[in-house]
């Protein structure tokens, strides 16, 4: 009874003074591009290399959870900076800004030095899509040797968006070398897996199965010896836009934006989209994503990371809105903006 009576002084305490119960964390309506972002938990995010899935009215970022030390092994010949790997992170979010988040959904196995998910491995840029009619939710990811000679691509599958993902294996699609990646399902149900292969000298895009677990026999090349990473598809008003960097490791370059009628082709370079300070180091980041905002056929969100190449764990993320301008797709630098600044 005087437990009770406490406890509803303090609550009536909480709401006369305007204080937040300790549990309580400082609600985000702003994205500060380049900013430590913390989620509800009041902990920095750590999501890179991410994607979002868009489902029954949640989103959810998927992304690399980067944890310890960064090192550069003695037998590297260039810089290929890596962080044990730890897993894949989910959060969710109703709104873009707070992010809740709902842990590692696909783990490393620390037991098998011969696995994929080994920490000694790398595992990059996951993204998920919703297969429809099977129900599933279903990760495409980067998977490397440490020397990055592997080159393949790794396939998980959930029956929640939240996890637990069952890894099924990596594999080259096609016998073609598969790194910086992610997926596309357009308004068809038709799925995509876009990847930079051939020794990062040409994107290949690999229209998957029916159960989005496997590629197809087609493999279309695109942008030859252009040398373009860190893929990032959307479409808008019937046309397909491809996002993409430089090839430099972990240091910016610059963006290119390419256009096509069709997924298949022909693609057409727009140039760089960015606009603002640093637009020619795509503002000191690297593309990873563009999200199409719920509800509004015209948002989107171009999402980004700036790496910090000797301390990973550290790394930022940069989104911003991609807007058209005379019918081309811009990012323009803000400092802060929120989803209604769509300018
Ligand atoms: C650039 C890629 O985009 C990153 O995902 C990562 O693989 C680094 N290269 C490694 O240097």
């Amino acid at each position: 009874m005087k437990t009770k009576f406490i406890k509803a002084w303090i609550a009536l305490l909480v709401i006369e003074l305007g204080m937040a119960p300790c549990s309580a964390q400082q609600f985000l309506d702003t994205f500060k591009p380049g900013q430590a972002w913390l989620d509800d938990q009041d902990n920095a995010i750590n999501a890179h290399g991410g994607g979002i899935l868009y489902h029954q009215g949640v989103y959810y970022w998927y992304g690399e959870y980067k944890q310890g030390g960064t090192t550069l092994p003695s037998w590297a010949t260039w810089e290929c900076y890596r962080t044990d790997v730890v897993g894949i992170s989910c959060y969710s979010s109703t709104d873009l800004l707070n992010w809740h988040y709902e842990g590692i959904v696909l783990a490393a196995e620390p037991t098998d030095s011969l696995h994929d998910l080994h920490p000694s491995q790398v595992v990059e840029r996951p993204k998920v899509i919703y297969n429809e009619s099977t129900g599933q939710f279903i990760m495409w990811m980067h998977i490397d040797s440490a020397d990055y000679t592997k080159a393949s691509c790794g396939v998980a599958v959930s029956v929640s968006p939240t996890g637990p993902f069952r890894y099924l294996g990596s594999f080259r699609p096609l016998g073609h070398m598969s790194r910086d990646q992610t997926l596309f399902v357009d308004d068809d149900g038709q799925a995509y897996q876009i990847c930079s292969s051939d020794d990062n000298a040409t994107l290949h895009i690999h229209p998957l199965s029916a159960d989005y677990l496997t590629p197809t026999l087609t493999c279309i090349p695109i942008f030859e010896r252009w040398y373009r990473e860190a893929p990032a598809v959307f479409k808008y008003d019937g046309k397909y836009y491809l996002l993409t960097s430089g090839c430099s490791g972990w240091d910016p370059n610059k963006a290119d934006m390419a256009v096509a009628d069709s997924i298949q082709g022909p693609w057409t370079s727009l140039g760089n989209p960015c606009v603002g300070p640093n637009a020619e180091i795509t503002f000191n980041a690297q593309s990873t994503f563009v999200l199409q905002v719920a509800g509004g056929p015209s948002k989107f969100v171009a999402m980004f990371d700036r790496w910090v190449k000797t301390d990973l764990p550290s790394s930022r993320y940069v989104w911003l809105p991609l807007t058209f301008s005379d019918g081309c797709p811009q990012i323009r630098w803000h400092d802060m903006w929120n989803l209604t600044d769509f300018r």
